[in-house]
């Protein structure tokens, strides 16, 4: 939980933080805080955090100004909603489904149950990818997000980089949809191909960045996630089958016939992990250089596997790298 569910400044003053004539005034911003953080304690790690991001939300506040108006009663309006959105956050529903939206990198995305909620250790993956197409110096190329989710990776790289033909997939039709109001949000509806499809089966290559998060839990491991994430994040987004590697060995053995010379695929993956991809990436791509990249946790975090042009340096060795993304 981060500062990230913040909202953006309202210019309006916050209508149900006063009682409307006729209300009976409720209790005040500090006391409805108060009460909802000791009611989230045993849920959450941030139970203050969270109870902030909550009642700044029902305000249409930031969070710092709560503290502005920190006696200020609630309207009975808002001390029913903030009570409704703290009930649902005691059993568990994540605050960013309950805000409906998360930040990612540098965007605001919106969220609800049918997507994944973009994770902070993702952002690396974004950071790969925008380092290498800049060092491309300027020239097009066709990258696709694989299992686009709330399509967080696919309007990274449609900001930030305007030289880039931009596809993004996902299997489920219900996360497409979400993908799709976060497109037209940031204006990318026109700049984005948005296609549900399995992996990269219905899109034809060649592409000079595959980019993928997909699922990559083992099945058996799901039952040790938090309540937050396995009783409201989608399955799809997170079963990866017996070793958690299911669908990122099936885009592997697509991507010989889709990855452009010189091109380069990123995955992110769990720790542990990073070897047994290796493996599989080097029986589709022997000549490949596949790296592993650790994140700021010190933990494997994605795998890069990086195709040179054909001319003479196509029968560069293969070589598997582990370094620190520090
Ligand atoms: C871990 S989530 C990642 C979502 C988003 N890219 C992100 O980083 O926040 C994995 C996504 O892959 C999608 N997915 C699972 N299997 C797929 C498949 N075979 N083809 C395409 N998408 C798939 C899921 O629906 C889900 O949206």
């Amino acid at each position: 939980m981060s500062d990230s569910h913040v909202q953006r400044a309202s210019r309006v003053p916050a209508a149900d933080s006063v009682p409307t004539r006729g209300e009976i005034s409720g209790p005040s911003v500090c006391d409805a805080l108060r009460r909802a953080a000791r009611a989230l304690v045993p849920t959450s790690t941030t139970p203050r955090l969270d109870a902030e991001v909550l009642l700044a939300h029902v305000l249409s506040l930031r969070r710092a100004q709560l503290y502005v108006r920190w006696n200020d009663p609630l309207g009975s309006a808002a001390v029913e909603r903030y009570s409704g959105l703290v009930q649902r956050r005691v059993a568990h529903e994540p605050v960013a489904y309950l805000v409906g939206k998360r930040c990612f990198y540098d965007v605001h995305l919106y969220v609800d149950r049918r997507v994944l909620i973009p994770r902070p250790e993702t952002e690396l993956l974004a950071e790969e990818a925008l380092s290498w197409a800049r060092a491309r110096s300027g020239r097009p190329f066709r990258a696709v997000d694989v299992g686009t989710g709330s399509g967080a990776l696919a309007i990274i790289l449609a900001q930030h980089l305007p030289r880039a033909q931009v596809w993004a997939v996902d299997l489920s039709t219900e996360a497409v949809r979400v993908a799709k109001r976060n497109l037209r949000l940031h204006g990318l509806g026109a700049r984005v191909n948005l296609v549900c499809g399995d992996l990269l089966t219905s899109l034809s290559g060649p592409f000079q960045l595959i980019l993928a998060n997909m699922p990559y839990i083992a099945t058996k491991a799901l039952s040790g996630l938090t309540a937050d994430i396995i009783a409201f994040e989608p399955r799809l987004a997170l079963d990866g089958g017996q070793d958690g590697l299911d669908s990122i060995r099936r885009l592997l053995a697509q991507c010989p016939d889709r990855l452009a010379r010189p091109g380069l695929i990123l995955l992110e993956i769990g720790d542990g992990q990073g070897q047994t991809v290796c493996d599989v990436a080097r029986n589709y791509l022997p000549h490949a250089e596949i790296t592993v990249c650790r994140d700021y946790a010190g933990l494997e975090r994605v795998v890069r596997v990086e195709r040179h042009a054909p001319t003479g340096s196509d029968s560069v060795s293969p070589r598997t790298i582990v370094e620190d993304a520090l």
